[in-house]
């Protein structure tokens, strides 16, 4: 690999593994653990390191993809990176394929996105808040340092906006994504994927339905858990603390049938014979007190 060069971002990162992501400008830059100057990074190579006023080493990294994603200016939730491998494997997303998504929030996601399709291939974003869409915009070209040609970003309703594309894959990360699996079906090709993320599986279960009744087949749900691990030469064992949920996956498969209500499983299919509800909601009687 080639050194760095002024402008670029690099990785200064201790060997604790605490790290700070900066441009490489005629600047010095101070942490707790002492000062570098930010132009003796330049021609230098990646894992060599800097050391600082108070002799600690930074090594020198150019951010992954994961990196730059934990480090993002963010004013809404976003999808980490955990969830973002299993959408882009489990959505099949690669090079040259057209894919639609919806809300795009800071862009998290359009980022994996945007490199997994490739010059070949197309994301449409379609956001409601323009404020999220500037910020989407800057956090994209501070990450590929220009706006990628084959990224389009439209301000607008996914519920309402009038689209002429046929994509392959769609993937919502919405409040209500419910509401726009309907819309979203007449934009998506036949045995093209639909992948949603929700953090409640309320919003999973409506989803459920307007995905059996819109043509969806195939439908999987799944999360995923992470836990990382604290392993030196004395111990290996998991860390106390953990991020334990982030949000429920579910990915489906636009089938030939269209308006298929029929194929919603209907109640009557799980009760026992003589059963009328399968839950009761009933309140459980009043305790009586002595
Ligand atoms: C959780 S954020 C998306 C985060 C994004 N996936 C990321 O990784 O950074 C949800 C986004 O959906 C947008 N949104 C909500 N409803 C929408 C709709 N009906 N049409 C378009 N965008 C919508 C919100 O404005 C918000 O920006």
């Amino acid at each position: 690999m080639s050194g760095f060069v002024p402008g670029e971002w690099v990785l200064l990162t201790s060997q604790k593994g605490k790290s700070w992501m900066v441009r490489v400008t005629d600047a010095p830059f101070s942490a707790h653990l002492g000062t570098v100057h930010l132009k003796d990074v330049i021609g230098r190579e990646e894992g060599e390191w800097l050391e600082t006023s108070k002799g600690a080493k930074l090594f020198l990294y150019r951010p992954s993809l994961a990196d730059f994603i934990f480090k993002l200016k963010r004013q809404t939730q976003i999808i980490y990176p955990k969830d973002i491998g299993a959408i882009l494997v489990y959505g099949d997303i690669r090079p040259g394929v057209t894919v639609l998504e919806s809300g795009i929030g800071s862009g998290a996601l359009a980022l994996a996105l945007i490199r997994a399709v490739g010059t070949e291939g197309r994301l449409i974003s379609v956001e409601r808040r323009i404020e999220f869409a500037r910020l989407a915009s800057r956090n994209i070209t501070r990450f590929f340092g220009c706006s990628p040609a084959w990224h389009d970003l439209i301000v607008g309703d996914i519920e309402t906006v009038h689209l002429k594309v046929q994509a392959d894959r769609v993937i919502l990360d919405l409040p209500e994504p419910w509401q726009a699996v309907a819309p979203v079906s007449a934009f998506i090709k036949t045995g093209g994927l639909l992948v949603s993320l929700s953090p409640n599986v309320g919003q999973v279960q409506l989803t459920y339905r307007e995905l059996r009744l819109n043509g969806f087949a195939n439908i999987n749900t799944f999360e995923l858990l992470k836990r990382d691990w604290k392993v030196d030469e004395r111990r290996a064992r998991p860390e106390d603390r953990m991020v334990a949920h982030t949000g429920f996956i579910t990915v489906a498969k636009k089938v030939f049938r269209q308006n298929g209500a029929e194929d919603f499983p209907r109640l009557e299919n799980y009760l026992e014979e003589g059963e009328r509800e399968p839950f009761s909601h009933a309140q459980p009687s009043a305790p009586d007190f002595p």
